[in-house]
């Protein structure tokens, strides 16, 4: 077929709106749509299963999404397996795990529309889809990211994520560094409602720190010696470990939160009083959740024609 140069024109011109999409373009929840309508549900019968097998899966998940976005942005920068960077940081190494269920519900997205849906828009539908697994409150996950080229390096991620003794006034700077309020860090905190930690997190609460329930210690102390044992786990909530409820809130008053910066968030600083209001309504600290989850997510997004669509989330195309 003959086309005049006035047509290749017109064509092209056409063709070329879509694609210039600003970098800094808004994420949207109807995103795939029109380009992979069924992509949400795939995903949600993979992590549900997943969360079937295993229960604290949901609570990894919840975390990795957490690590991704926190570094360089919620970009799956953390589901690249490079062996130098994000991966081996302090926060990290031995510690973030899910990657394999990620990977899975990649690879039943792949097969039913290749090249479309991002490892990082799958991260973040995941932490959702996890936690209503659990019990937990449902939103409607913004979607439109991309996956980065490359991992950060450990030095940033370093940096950038909370380590579990940092005191109160630098959690809540290195939160508000995401643009997160002092009442996002409690709300989000408040996931720690499942899932566990390991000895080396909480050794040094157990047996040096002065606001906890000594009973509550000696119990932790039986599976997390003074030397060894560095890998042990404990539930980070004693009362319901696997499911998604205030009780986390409800531990912090009895002196009873695992990590030392579970427990910093209720002994008499800013956000006392924030931790009281979640324990007297569940419905609030589902919703503060829920938002701040949205918040999360909104972090630094690559957008447009910015990275990449990873073909598999471990490794770039
Ligand atoms: C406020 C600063 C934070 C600090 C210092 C912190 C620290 C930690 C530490 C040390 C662990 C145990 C890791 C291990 O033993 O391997 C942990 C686990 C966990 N954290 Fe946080 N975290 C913070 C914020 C958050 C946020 C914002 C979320 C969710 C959005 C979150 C969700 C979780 C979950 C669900 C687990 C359990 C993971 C599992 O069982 O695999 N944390 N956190
Ligand atoms: C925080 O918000 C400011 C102003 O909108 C923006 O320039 C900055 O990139 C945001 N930072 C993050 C980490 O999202
Ligand atoms: C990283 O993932 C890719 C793709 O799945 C795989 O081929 C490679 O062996 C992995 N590398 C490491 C270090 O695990």
């Amino acid at each position: 077929m003959k086309i005049s140069s006035i047509h290749y024109y017109y064509y092209f011109a056409t063709l070329a709106i879509p694609l210039i999409v600003p970098s800094d373009a808004q994420l949207s929840s109807t995103f795939y749509d029109s380009t992979c309508p069924d992509a949400l549900s795939t995903i949600r019968t993979s992590i549900r299963q997943a969360v079937t097998n295993e229960q604290r899966m949901a609570a990894s998940l919840i975390r990795l999404h957490f690590h991704d976005c926190f570094v360089q942005g919620c970009d799956a920068s953390i589901l690249l397996n490079e062996t130098t960077g994000e991966r081996t940081a302090l926060q990290n190494a031995n510690s973030v795990r899910g990657f394999e269920v990620v990977e899975a519900a990649k690879q039943a997205v792949e097969a039913i529309c290749p090249g479309v849906v991002s490892c990082a828009d799958i991260l973040a539908v995941a932490a959702r889809d996890a936690t209503v697994a659990v019990g937990g409150p449902s939103w409607t996950v913004k979607l439109g990211r991309r996956d980065s080229l490359d991992a950060a390096n450990r030095a940033l991620t370093e940096n950038d994520i909370p380590m579990e003794r940092e005191p109160l006034d630098d959690l809540i700077s290195m939160f508000e560094n995401k643009n997160l309020t002092i009442r996002d860090m409690v709300a989000l905190s408040g996931s720690r409602t499942i899932g566990q930690a390991r000895c080396v997190t909480f050794r040094d609460r157990i047996y040096n720190n002065e606001i906890i329930d000594p009973d509550f210690a000696i119990t932790r102390q039986r599976n997390c010696p003074e030397t060894g044992g560095d890998d042990n786990l404990a539930p980070l909530d004693e009362m319901t470990p696997n499911v998604f409820d205030n009780s986390y809130f409800r531990n912090l008053q009895n002196r009873r939160g695992l990590l030392e910066s579970d427990q910093v968030l209720f002994s008499g600083g800013s956000t006392d009083s924030i931790v009281q209001e979640y324990i007297n309504s569940p419905d609030r600290f589902n919703s503060d959740f829920a938002a701040a989850m949205i918040k999360m997510g909104d972090i630094e997004p690559l957008t447009g024609v910015d990275g990449e669509i990873r073909k598999t989330c471990a490794s770039n195309n």
